[in-house]
């Protein structure tokens, strides 16, 4: 697998049109439209998990691409409060509604089908996706729920909503940097060995690297949630920016307790 290059900023696009809800998605993720052309599947900021999420989404999603691991690219999507006066479904226009402004668009890979374990997967590209999963904390890639597709026979990873979960409470950093990961939860266990890709893929993650994906987050989403006060939380988007780089450095150290 080859990393592209990472780009400075997320391309913005203005979405057009609402086509339908991805109801399997927990968030209610929609496929929309824009005036690229595109088709995206949208994460909303007015979704149950906040912001948060789309923080966890691109900050993952990034690193995952510059250890060489698929994802679909992303965008920053406006969607404009006329599209979710125009739907019909109340749920859905209430999400459009509360979310109008800057989202999250995922490229749509059409055709993609749900990862099967019955299907050959090649060992590195498991490893890597072990890797990052335990390095990010993600506890969202088990059998019932794998958050992998098949696009092109290529494994792609997606949904990674529910990684870093220290920025829902900012507990002490080496709490996080230190806790293991449970690896019999996840759907690629045994198809790949991750200790055996660390030294390669943790040399890409530098600070610098992770500091350059945090700047690809929009300041709105990283100021201090009013929805969740704590006190804990960092006061700016920049001292967030500075924080994220410090749990993930931390976490990235103490390797030996989350890959062992
Ligand atoms: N880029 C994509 N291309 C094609 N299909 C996708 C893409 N992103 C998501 N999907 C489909 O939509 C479903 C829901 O998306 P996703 O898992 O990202 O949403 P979620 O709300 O975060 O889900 P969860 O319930 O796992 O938290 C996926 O399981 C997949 O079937
Ligand atoms: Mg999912």
């Amino acid at each position: 697998m080859t990393a592209p290059i990472r780009p400075d900023r997320l391309p913005s696009v203005t979405a057009t049109t609402y086509l339908l809800p991805l109801r399997e998605g927990g968030s209610l993720p929609g496929l929309m439209e824009a005036d690229d052309l595109g088709t995206y599947v949208v994460k909303f900021t007015g979704a149950g998990q906040g912001p948060r999420a789309l923080v966890a989404e691109i900050v993952v999603a990034e690193i995952a691409r510059a250890v060489g691991i698929r994802t679909p690219e992303l965008a920053l999507i406006e969607v404009s409060s006329e599209i979710g006066r125009r739907e019909a479904d109340d749920e859905v226009q209430q999400l459009l509604l509360t979310s109008a402004g800057t989202n999250l668009a995922v490229d749509f890979l059409p055709g993609a089908i749900g990862f099967d374990p019955a299907l050959v997967v090649p060992p590195e590209d498991a490893a890597a996706v072990l890797w990052l999963d335990a390095f990010v904390a993600n506890v969202d890639r088990s059998a019932r729920n794998t958050n992998l597709l098949l696009w092109h026979r290529d494994l792609w990873a997606i949904d990674h909503g529910a990684c870093l979960r220290f920025h829902h409470a900012w507990s002490d950093v080496d709490a996080f940097a230190g806790s293991p990961y449970r690896f019999d939860d996840h759907v690629l266990q045994g198809l790949g060995d991750p200790r055996a890709v660390h030294e390669e893929l943790a040399a890409l993650v530098t600070d610098d690297l992770l500091a350059g994906v945090l700047d690809l987050v929009p300041d709105a989403w990283l100021a201090p949630d009013p929805d969740r006060p704590d006190p804990r939380a960092p006061g700016s988007a920049a001292t967030a920016r500075d924080a994220y780089v410090s749990y993930l450095s931390a976490r990235l150290d103490a390797a030996g307790s989350w890959l062992s």
